[in-house]
């Protein structure tokens, strides 16, 4: 080729490079950042994400989200005037599956509310709270443990209902109140032992406990212990990370926003020690106006944890949105700092660059 035809080449090359560059860089700047804390978060067929109070599973390559399905029109019952208490009737509890934490499918109401009889559990005029749902890879069975409650809260139980497949359905097998105790907000923490644990607020909200399951994780083993004695916290939440077991909470102020509380020990059994409020930027008094629902590893990320929580609207129950924020690890200090939006690459950066 004589020289003035391969100028023209390298010519039409070079901008075809430098083109394919720019389009590069333009697409990497627009991405639509997957998070957006506080926004409608739509499924993958346009409707908005109902999945409130809720819990990650992550089985089989694929992360499965369970929350209470809020619908219909949000009313005050006069007995629960006194304390603001909101409520929607029981629909039942959604699931949404995803491969990469963004693109979500509505699998439906997994548990669905029992519209027949007035006095189950999971009948519209109850509470049906803060599903959370882990594996027994033994029983090979699938196990939700719920807050469960009477319209005024004065029930307070915890539910159990168990399925097949990650997707259920569900069949429920009952409620109790465990160590003879009231239990009204619940999380589920499941070891690496395989010992699973359900921790609450018991004794009217004053107290947490931490009950260990039985071996088949449908019933608690009897044994236990009350932590935080006197706190007032519920929204709990239980991690663990290089052997270090977190907890978090909030104040008990209903529907309303409050600090969230860290805490940590060598031992799920405690001595827990009290760590303050982890949240760093503006409304980080309130936990970024949400409270907080549960904490999930992101697969094959060393050191990735997401937390997970509701913006509540509590004169529009079904308007409540999503705030997820990445949880950031300092010296085994745990931080969670304020996003306006982000993405799963988060986790990617290197430490001194992500915040
Ligand atoms: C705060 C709890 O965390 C929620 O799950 C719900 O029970 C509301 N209180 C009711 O006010």
């Amino acid at each position: 080729m004589n020289n003035a035809r391969l100028g023209f080449w390298r010519g039409w090359f070079g901008m075809l490079a430098r083109g394919f560059a720019i389009c590069l860089a333009a697409a990497t700047l627009c991405a639509e950042p997957a998070f957006i804390p506080g926004e409608v978060w739509l499924d993958t067929a346009g409707n908005p994400i109902n999945a409130h109070g809720g819990g990650m599973l992550y089985f089989n390559h694929t992360y499965y989200w369970y929350g209470e399905n809020k619908a219909g029109a949000t009313t005050m019952p006069v007995v629960n005037k006194s304390w603001d208490g909101y409520r929607v009737d029981v629909t039942g509890i959604r699931c949404y599956s995803s491969k990469d934490l963004v693109h979500w499918r509505d699998e439906g109401l997994v548990l669905k509310a029992q519209t027949n009889n007035p006095a189950h559990d999971l009948h519209p005029s109850k509470v049906v709270e803060r599903p959370k749902v882990a594996y027994h890879a033994k029983t090979r069975r699938f196990v939700m443990w719920l807050h469960i409650d009477s319209l005024d809260y004065q029930a307070a139980r915890a539910g159990v209902a168990v399925a097949n497949a990650p997707t259920g359905p569900f069949a429920y097998v009952g409620s109790v109140r465990p160590e003879g105790a009231d239990s009204r907000d619940q999380t589920l923490f499941v070891d690496e032992d395989g010992k699973a644990y359900r921790i609450y607020s018991s004794e009217t909200n004053l107290t947490t406990y931490i009950s260990q399951l039985s071996d088949d994780w449908l019933g608690h083993a009897g044994k236990y212990a009350r932590v935080f004695p006197g706190a007032h916290i519920e929204a709990q939440i239980v991690f663990k990370r290089r052997g270090k077991y977190y907890f978090l909470a909030s104040a008990c102020t209903g529907w309303d926003p409050n600090p969230l509380r860290l805490a940590v020990a060598d031992s799920i059994w405690g001595p827990w020690r009290e760590c303050g409020n982890p949240c760093v930027g503006p409304d980080a008094a309130t936990t970024f106006h949400s409270q907080g629902a549960f904490v999930f590893p992101v697969a094959g990320q060393p050191d990735a944890f997401i937390f997970m929580a509701d913006r509540w609207n509590k004169k529009d129950l079904p308007d409540s949105r999503y705030v997820w924020l990445p949880l950031v690890f300092e010296q085994d200090q745990l931080k969670l700092p304020w996003l306006p939006e982000w993405s799963p690459s988060f986790f990617a950066a290197k430490p001194a660059v992500r915040w």
